[in-house]
């Protein structure tokens, strides 16, 4: 089975960028699951219905979250219409879920969202109890975890611990794609997969934007970047004899790259 990952889809040229690249890179690594972290989709900071929408039409099969799962209010009655919207399991209870089961063939397929704590904001609990208490209910042959966190330290932490009780974890946040893809024990593994967005920008962010805030130090309002957008990601390879993570290639596109 060969899953697919990008990165946090950031704005507009993010948004566009997968439209575009999705279905000849599901063609190009035969996937049979594509998971996107659309928590950046909309103008940087959370994800509407629309841009949800659009992303099931472009091929999506699940979508998970992060730290600005909830910066749009809209968000909240979307639980109840997105299946595939995937929101931390740390972080409001209250509303949606913090994972899907899926059957593809013969497997099921566990999507698990999971925010960090070190220089992170939003969470209500740990993530390695909250990841555990979990892994102790769901049943799944394999078991994909988008960590959402900030360090490259917790990030690795996670996947030590949990190595061999799921079959990936996948970092995102940084928007800045690592390269350090590995199996560990079966379990594949990068610390952060990268962006979908603004290429020529301050981590998707206007970079005159920010210049002025952190340098003139002027108030600003957020703005996203409008420049061409690189395209982050892995692809995940399970064996299925094993259920376990037989490979893991990291794909970058960047701007005008064919
Ligand atoms: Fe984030």
């Amino acid at each position: 089975m060969n899953i697919l990952f990008l990165g946090d889809v950031v704005a507009r040229s993010g948004r566009q960028v997968v439209r575009d690249r999705l279905p000849a890179l599901k063609n190009k690594y035969s996937v049979d699951f594509t998971i996107v972290n659309g928590e950046n989709a909309a103008h940087g900071k959370g994800i509407t219905l629309k841009i949800y929408n659009e992303f099931m039409r472009a091929g999506v099969n699940a979508v998970t979250l992060g730290n600005h799962a909830f910066a749009k209010h809209e968000i909240i009655p979307m639980f109840d219409q997105c299946p595939n919207l995937i929101r931390p399991i740390n972080m409001d209870h209250e509303h949606g879920n913090g994972y899907m089961i899926y059957q593809i063939g013969a497997k099921k397929l566990a999507v698990i969202n999971v925010l960090g704590m070190a220089f992170m904001t939003g969470y209500e609990e740990e993530p390695v109890p909250a990841l555990e208490r979990l892994l102790d209910q769901i049943s799944a042959d394999i078991i994909i975890v988008d960590f959402h966190a900030e360090t490259t330290a917790e990030k690795s932490i996670i996947m030590q611990h949990f190595k061999s009780r799921v079959t990936a974890v996948i970092g995102t946040h940084t928007h800045v794609q690592t390269a350090d893809e590995c199996i560990r024990d079966g379990c594949a593994y990068i610390t952060d997969v990268g962006m979908c967005g603004p290429y020529d920008s301050i981590l998707g962010r206007d970079t005159e934007e920010i210049l002025k805030r952190y340098i003139a130090k002027e108030q600003t309002i957020y703005k996203p970047s409008s420049a061409k957008a690189i395209l982050c990601g892995c692809l995940i390879e399970i064996d299925e004899t094993t259920n376990r993570a037989a490979a893991i290639t990291r794909i970058q596109i960047r701007p005008d790259e064919r």
